[in-house]
This record gives structure tokens, sequence and C-alpha cells, in this order.
């Protein structure tokens, strides 16, 4: 079902704004403390300007790109999100589906609510899989024995998040997973009565990948207390030697700001780095990630594939960080507006939103085959 009112990713915004529980969209839309990084990330792109050509034949135009082994009908990845339950039922492979049928790529969280074999079997079969690594390193192995068994092409390991950023605004509107329902709350959920719907209709909301499924009813928590319990803060570069070892297939690490770490990734074996600063969700104050690209891709000098994120509301975004260095985007929070405005086909209209605005900058531009974009398209 199309939503004919949003023609935009904020447009989708609003909706989810509009259907979700005020905790649930603050927990997708905030950022880490007085969310500085988050606006900068959006900033940053928006105060860049085009140089376009003319009289450039433009009448046939291709976005297709080849990334890490991948065909991709546009230079787009959904971002690995965890959580994507509470939004939908069945969140993540509506994403998996959704991405699948438009040509691009897939990567699902480690705190996902469907399992790697789920989407595997049910949603698509060549998903990436995004670890953090446990303090179990038990469990650690056994999540990259199962993503080398559901045949994931590429492994993302993501390094910014030691400790969860502080979400403020998670604190303020109590945000707990499973959502609790309380007096101070009541009226709002009340006024979301189709998301209620869903969610009494849908699947018991539990971590996929590391819940086993005979559990008894998962405890009340936050995801604060959840990652400072189980997630491994004490990860180092001999880590990612020790994961390359272990690792057959593609490797990217998630959440590279700084040129000289961008340097020792390569140097460790990566296929590709990932620019990113989480959305403005971890360290306030970080760079923006699109203010970070060029000093990074100067450093890996063609050495590995560059995907950036953080930011991405326009296709056109998307073509001012590839014109910089990146060979791709992820998008997080563009899905999961999507996603929480209508289901797969909300996932499917943010996704076609994305790839009619790159198809039209790109005619503007002068560009018929974004592939071949330059830093000669930016004042
Ligand atoms: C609700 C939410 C959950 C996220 N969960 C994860 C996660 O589990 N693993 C991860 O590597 N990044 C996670 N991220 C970060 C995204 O992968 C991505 O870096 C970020 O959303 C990009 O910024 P954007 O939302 O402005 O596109 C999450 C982001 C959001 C908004």
């Amino acid at each position: 079902m199309k939503l004919p009112q949003a023609l935009t990713i904020r447009d989708l915004r609003l909706i989810a704004q509009d259907k979700l529980p005020r905790s649930v969209f603050g927990f997708i839309d905030g950022g880490a403390h007085d969310e500085r990084t988050l606006r900068d990330n959006e900033a940053d792109f928006a105060a860049m300007r085009f140089a376009p050509r003319v009289l450039v034949d433009v009448s046939q135009r291709t976005q297709a790109v080849e990334l890490l082994g991948q065909k991709l009908r546009s230079p787009l990845i959904l971002g690995p999100t965890g959580m994507a339950g509470l939004l939908w039922p069945h969140g993540d492979l509506a994403m998996a589906r959704a991405t699948a049928a438009a040509g691009i790529g897939y990567c699902q969280s480690t705190t996902s609510n469907c399992s790697i074999e789920q989407i595997a079997s049910e949603g698509r079969s060549d998903h990436w899989f995004q670890l953090y690594v446990q303090k179990d390193r038990g469990i650690t192995a056994s999540l990259i024995e199962r993503a080398r068994l559901a045949k994931c092409p590429v492994l993302v390991l993501t390094v910014d998040l030691p400790l969860q950023g502080p979400r403020e605004r998670d604190v303020r509107n109590g945000f707990t997973i499973p959502p609790r329902i309380g007096l101070d709350n009541v009226f709002d959920y009340a006024s979301k009565l189709g998301w209620l719907w869903r969610m009494a209709n849908g699947p018991r909301i539990t971590f996929g990948n590391l819940d086993s499924a005979t559990d008894a009813k998962p405890k009340l928590t936050t995801l604060t207390a959840r990652i400072a319990a189980q997630f491994d803060a004490s990860v180092s570069w001999k880590d990612l030697a020790w994961l390359r070892a272990q690792w057959p297939g593609k490797l990217a690490v998630k959440g590279i700001l700084h040129p000289e770490d961008a340097r020792l990734a390569v140097a460790h074996g990566v296929d590709a780095v990932i620019v990113s600063n989480h959305g403005g969700r971890q360290l306030d104050g970080a760079p923006s990630a699109v203010s970070a690209l060029p000093a990074i891709a100067e450093a890996i000098d063609g050495k590995v594939d560059i995907i950036m994120d953080g930011g991405v509301r326009r296709g056109s975004d998307i073509v001012k960080a590839m014109a910089l260095g990146a060979n791709a985007c992820i998008v997080g929070r563009a899905g999961l507006y999507g996603l929480a405005a209508g289901g797969q086909a909300g996932v499917a209209q943010a996704i076609s939103i994305l790839q009619q605005e790159i198809d039209i900058t790109q005619a503007l531009l002068g560009l018929p085959d974004l592939s071949q974009v330059s830093q000669r398209v930016i004042f």
C-alpha cells in the first residue's frame, strides 16, 4: 500500500512519528547527549553545493554499482538497525524483502529481532551480517559461524559502541524493551491503536540472534543495561586480526572517523571501511560523517571500498557522498521511518524515493553513469 502523502523521507518521518508511541519514535529518531552530531550529519550535507555541467547526453542513465562483489541497482544499503520489530511485526524481514526487490543491499544487526537463519530462509539469501563482539566469546564465535552457514557474503564489525551512547530522549521517555505501558504514558499509547494492534498480533519481541527460542518471557530492560552486560568493551585491533583470520568472506569495519584508523583497518585486511558516527547516537561532538569522508578517502587511496552513513535523507546526499569518495551509502533512519509508516511497502517507498532522487540529481548534474562521479560535481 503506497502512502500517497509521502513524497520525501521527511514526510515518512512525520508519518512514523504519528504512528509510533513517543518512546519508540524517540528511540529511532534520537541521538546522543545534545544531538549535535546527529544534526551536523544532515546540516553538513545540506551546506554542500553542486557544480552542474550542461549539454551532456543524459537520456540513458545508470546508478548501478558493484560493491564487495555484489551488483547493486543503486549505491545503497539498508543499514544494520536493532529492534526493527518494535516498529512493525517482523520488521527485519520486511527490510530484507523490500531491499531484495529493489536490488539494493541489506545488513542485518546483531540486535535484530529476527534470527540470521530466518532472514536467509524467508527474507533474502545474500544479506550482510553486522557483528557486535559479545563478552562471551563462545556466543561471538557462534554468531560468526551462523553467518557463514547462512552464506552471508559480508560481515560488518561495528567498532564505535564499546558502551551504548547516552541517549537522553530514551531515559526521559522511559524507553524499555519490550516497551512498558504505565500511568505516565497510557494516553500516548491509547492514541496509537494501529501500532498496538499490530504489536499485539505480531511475534514476541526477542533478540533473535542472542535469546534462545526456549527462553522464558524476557525481562523488561533498557538497551543500555543489556549492552553493558553483554557487549565487550575490551575489543581492540587484535580482535580485528582474529576476526580476519576466522571470516572467509568480505569483511567491513563500521564506525571509522579518523584517517589513521582507516589506514590501520586496511593494514588489518578489511575489504571495506564504513565511515560512520552511528547516526549521531554514540559520541556527541564527533564530526559529521560527510565531513570526515574526504580525509579518509585520501588515506585509503582506492585500496578498499568506502561506505559512508549518517544523515542521508535525500538521494542527492548519496551523490554528494560519492563525489567525496564513497562507493555507496548506508541509510538507517530513512528505512526505519518507512518501516514504521507502512511496513514492507513503506520501506519500498523510502528506497524508491531515494532512487528517484539520485536519478534526477545525476541527470541535472550531467552525469549519465553515477559510478563515474568525482569531486568535480561539487563546488
Ligand atoms: C534505531 C537504530 C538502531 C541502530 N542499530 C544499529 C546496530 O544494531 N548496529 C549498528 O552497527 N548500527 C546501528 N545503528 C546505526 C546505523 O547502522 C547507521 O550507522 C545510522 O543509522 C546512519 O545514520 P542515519 O540514521 O542518519 O542514516 C542504528 C541506528 C538506529 C537509528
